[in-house]
């Protein structure tokens, strides 16, 4: 594409730490070929609400300010989905939009679910784009790491840390309620970095029983505290959701299995004394980590590589050590990526002796 001199960034769907470097990363590429970035304010809000809503990106935005060192995103975002019955209207919508600015392309720092909706408008309207994957639920398909993932693991991290040492003075059973939706990426990789005594994640299901033995078994080898970790989406023992709240778009909001369990152990077992932590949207909201910078400037850096080769509809990914793209339409297809039962991650948890549910 090396006739186009405008494109268009957008961060959509739930914010996370990494996407201002992400965004910095793609207007400094962009800046070195000459090209403008117009970076699009409020997810595909900014394109299809009128007026647009927008501003020209420089470098400048970046090099004298805080912004691309700090989480949430500079352009900001919406996590609100849209109705299949709208599709067709907010696809051109976008198109007209993006006409109307002259853009060449857009790039789309999304989720699973953003880059479906923006990889239909751009079908739809026949325009040029990139994704790059974002999200501390790390389920979109393909990659290995999305943007944000890493960081998010890590406030789970030094949050079960801490609720460790609480733990440990009270003598009490800690719970720490993590998000991931239905993917419990970010519950099983930050209770094995933090040590945590139980992991429930949406995939494996549990018995309340085999957790209060394994709060049995803590109490019979001298020890006085535990730690638990549960990601937002499980079920309740007999496989229903908790969850009554919804969005806009009437999907499921989760929050609220970490007092199920609590209660659900009090009612049967007495000798710790149960708390409950929700973490919530703090977890969206860490110091970008190494990692996720690095992902951030490998993946802009890609994308604007991309664009200059003329390619369109791909995804950049981190597969195996290595950045590459894949079709958007490939991503869209496998959907929601969970977590591998049969994993080094869930091996690993359960080789250590951490009570993960029924795994096989
Ligand atoms: O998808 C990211 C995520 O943070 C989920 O982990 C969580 O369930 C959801 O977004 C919360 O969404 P909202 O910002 O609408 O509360």
């Amino acid at each position: 594409m090396s006739e186009s001199k405008k494109i268009g960034i957008l961060t959509s769907g739930g914010d996370c730490a990494g996407l201002n470097a992400v965004i910095r990363a793609v207007v400094n590429g962009a800046s070195q070929k000459g090209w403008t970035v117009y970076g699009i304010h409020n997810g595909t809000d900014g394109l299809t609400e009128k007026p647009l809503s927008y501003e020209i990106l420089t470098v400048h935005n970046f090099s004298d300010t805080p912004w691309p060192r700090l989480s949430g995103s500079y352009l900001g975002s919406l996590n609100k989905g849209v109705k299949m019955e709208s599709l067709a209207e907010m696809s051109k919508r976008f198109g007209d939009g993006v006409r109307e600015l002259g853009l060449d392309a857009v790039i789309v720092v999304g989720g699973d679910g953003s880059m479906n909706i923006t990889g239909n408008y751009c079908k739809g309207a026949g325009i040029k784009m990139i994704g790059i994957p974002k999200t501390i639920d790390n389920d979109t398909p393909i990659t290995e790491f999305s943007v944000g993932f890493n960081s998010a693991c890590q406030v789970c991290t030094t949050a079960i840390d801490s609720l460790e040492l609480t733990a440990r003075s009270h003598h009490r059973a800690l719970i720490c309620e993590v998000m991931g939706r239905d993917a419990g990426h970010l519950a099983m990789q930050s209770a094995l970095a933090g040590q945590a005594d139980v992991c429930l994640v949406p995939e494996i299901p549990y018995k309340i029983d085999h957790v209060i033995d394994k709060l049995k078994s803590i109490k019979a080898s001298g020890r006085n505290h535990a730690v638990i970790v549960v990601s937002e989406g499980i079920k309740t023992e007999t496989g229903e959701h908790l969850s009554a709240a919804k969005n806009l778009i009437g999907e499921a909001v989760y929050g609220g299995v970490g007092q199920y369990l609590s209660s659900e152990i009090n009612k049967r077992y007495s000798e710790f004394q149960t708390r409950v932590t929700t973490l919530g949207h703090i977890q969206r909201s860490g110091v970008p980590s190494c990692f996720d910078r690095l992902l951030a400037a490998l993946f802009g850096a890609r994308a604007i590589e991309l664009l200059a080769n003329g390619e369109t509809n791909k995804m950049v990914v981190w597969k195996g050590g290595k950045v590459e793209a894949v079709s958007i339409d490939e991503v869209v297809k496998k959907g929601t990526t969970l977590l591998d039962t049969n994993s080094d991650f869930v091996k690993a948890a359960q080789a250590l002796g951490m009570y993960i549910g029924e795994a096989k």
